[in-house]
């Protein structure tokens, strides 16, 4: 279908997928002539970023209505960013993207696992990364490292990012050949060159 390369970035708050989606990008363009797109979820789009006011700053939401906004900035980026970037033969960097759905709204908030990777997949007509890198940080140490000022997610009690984690990693076990588990507490250098050398045969490969 496409002849770019999709890598996702996913973790829990504050392990540090900003920065190394960064560095990988930087990486790239000064490696290649790749074009890459850095993007995010929620707010990836401008629709996006209207959704992602209302689900992290918002009213309280149940998690069905948390999910499907989730799902609907999911879809509309899909359709008008990731996928017309792909098809044009981009690298696609997303800070989060249809693994945070299953492992916060299932995980976390206790909705079917199955339902909820369903809906995203509805979403986004079954589009998956080709790598995704699970930035894996105990859940303790999270919480050192989030902003002064935390969203709706971020202020859930510790048992609410211990799901979490684990739904990433059960999800990471499962799908070997997707996901790059990486431990966020090893120091900086040390995650994106580990993030490099996973990266660099696909570029070949995905041209
Ligand atoms: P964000 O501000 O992007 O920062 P960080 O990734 O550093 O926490 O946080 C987005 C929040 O939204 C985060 O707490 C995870 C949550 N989230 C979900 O609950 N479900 C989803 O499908 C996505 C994409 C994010």
């Amino acid at each position: 279908m496409t002849s770019g390369l999709f890598i996702s970035f996913e973790g829990g708050d504050g392990a540090g997928k900003s920065t190394q989606l960064a560095r990988l990008g930087d990486w790239i363009e000064q490696a290649t002539t790749r074009e890459v797109v850095r993007t995010r979820e929620p707010g990836g789009t401008a629709v996006g970023r209207t959704l992602r006011e209302v689900l992290l700053h918002g009213q309280d939401l149940g998690p069905r209505a948390e999910a499907l906004l989730f799902a609907a900035d999911r879809a509309h980026h899909v359709d008008s960013l990731i996928r017309p970037a792909l098809e044009r033969g981009a690298v696609v960097l997303t800070d989060r993207y249809l693994d945070s759905s299953v492992a916060y709204q299932a995980g976390g908030r206790t909705l079917p696992p199955q339902e909820v990777e369903h809906l995203s997949l509805w979403a986004t007509e079954h589009l998956l990364p080709r790598v995704t890198v699970l930035l894996d940080l105990d859940p303790v140490h999270l919480a050192a490292r989030v902003a002064v000022d935390p969203d709706r997610l971020e202020r859930e009690e510790l048992e609410f990012h211990v799901r979490t984690r684990q739904a990433f990693l059960d999800r990471a076990a499962a799908e070997p050949r997707r996901w790059l588990v990486v431990d966020a507490a090893r120091p900086k250098d040390d995650i994106a060159e580990e993030i490099r050398d996973h990266v660099a045969p696909l570029m070949e490969a995905a041209r």
